[in-house]
Order: C-alpha cells, then sequence, then structure tokens
C-alpha cells in the first residue's frame, strides 16, 4: 500500500513536471498569394471543407483544441502538426512545384478516398472535419477536377 502511494505520487509530480515543457503553438502569418484556398479561388463551400478537415494540421492557421496544452497529449499533438505540415502545407502551395502540387493532389484524392485522412484519431473530437461520404466526394471531384485541367 505504502509503495502504492508512493508511485502515485511521483506519477504526479512527473505529470505537473512535464507541463513546464514549453511548446510553440505560433503560427507563422499566412500569404494570401500562396495560401491555396485564396490563390486558386477556390468556391466557399469547398474552402471551408478543406479549412475545417485539413488546415489544423496541412497549414499555418492551426487551432489547437483545449487538450492540446496538456503535456503530454500537447506533445502529440504538435508532432502532428509539425509533420503534417512538412508533408503538405496548404498556406505555402504556390511554392511548390507543379509536378509536388500534382502528387499532392493526387495523394489528396488517395487519402481522403481510404479515410487515412483526416486522421482517424482527429475526426473523433472534430466533427467539423467528420467528413461525410457526399462530402469526401465533393473534394475528390474538386481535386480531380484541378488535375485533369492541370489548374493548379
Ligand atoms: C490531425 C492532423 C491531420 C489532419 C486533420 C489531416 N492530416 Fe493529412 N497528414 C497528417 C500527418 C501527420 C501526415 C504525415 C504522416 C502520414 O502520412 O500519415 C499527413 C499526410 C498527408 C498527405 C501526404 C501523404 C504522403 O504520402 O506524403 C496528404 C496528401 C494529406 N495528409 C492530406 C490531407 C487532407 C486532404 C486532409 C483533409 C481532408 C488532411 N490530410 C487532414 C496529419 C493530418
Amino acid at each position: 500500500m505504502k509503495m502504492g502511494k508512493k508511485i502515485i505520487f511521483w506519477i504526479l509530480v512527473s505529470f505537473a513536471l512535464i507541463q513546464f515543457f514549453p511548446i510553440d503553438r505560433t503560427n507563422i502569418p499566412v500569404d494570401s498569394a500562396k495560401n491555396f484556398v485564396d490563390a486558386r479561388k477556390t468556391p466557399e463551400k469547398i474552402a471551408t471543407l478543406i479549412k475545417n478537415a485539413c488546415y489544423d494540421c496541412h497549414s499555418n492557421e492551426t487551432v489547437y483544441p483545449k487538450y492540446a496544452f496538456i503535456a503530454p497529449i500537447s506533445w502529440s499533438v504538435k508532432s502532428h502538426v509539425n509533420e503534417g505540415r512538412e508533408h503538405l502545407n496548404f498556406s505555402t502551395w504556390e511554392t511548390y512545384n507543379k509536378d509536388l502540387k500534382e502528387n499532392m493532389l493526387t495523394k489528396a484524392v488517395q487519402t481522403i478516398q481510404n479515410k487515412t485522412m483526416p486522421m482517424p484519431g482527429y475526426i473523433v473530437y472534430h466533427r467539423d472535419a467528420n467528413l461525410s461520404d457526399a462530402e469526401r466526394a465533393l473534394l475528390i471531384q474538386y481535386f480531380e477536377e484541378m488535375l485533369k485541367t492541370k489548374t493548379y
């Protein structure tokens, strides 16, 4: 019993201490000339879907939820955002070359189709990102149209 109490005590102390590791949640300002939805003049309905479903991890306009302020969850959230931006950052879309854009649009279609994006763990807590099949179809159609007409 004494041992158990000690363990719980140290777990609580550790939990309190890890809260002091700072996490950088500042967003880099967005240049609308480079931002996907602005530069491509995405219709508002589609733009809203992309922003709700993808922008938290794939742009510099991340909105951090409350739970993202508690370590160690905050570390996991931040690492998803970093990794997401590394792969695809809609805020800097216009800095991509044609090949990269084509590749990203193709992958976006695939990931939305096979439901690996938005990340399944994320949509549990973000209803707006929990796209219906009809909404997925709209996004896929939009990206495929860009691929077909090479307007990217
Ligand atoms: C909760 C964070 C999160 C959200 C929301 C999210 N993604 Fe991702 N995405 C990631 C991470 C992390 C990676 C990199 C690791 C991986 O491929 O799983 C990634 C990778 C990708 C890739 C690159 C795959 C590759 O092979 O290079 C594409 C394309 C993509 N996401 C599209 C989307 C689209 C489109 C949406 C919205 C419909 C979206 N993602 C929403 C986190 C997210």
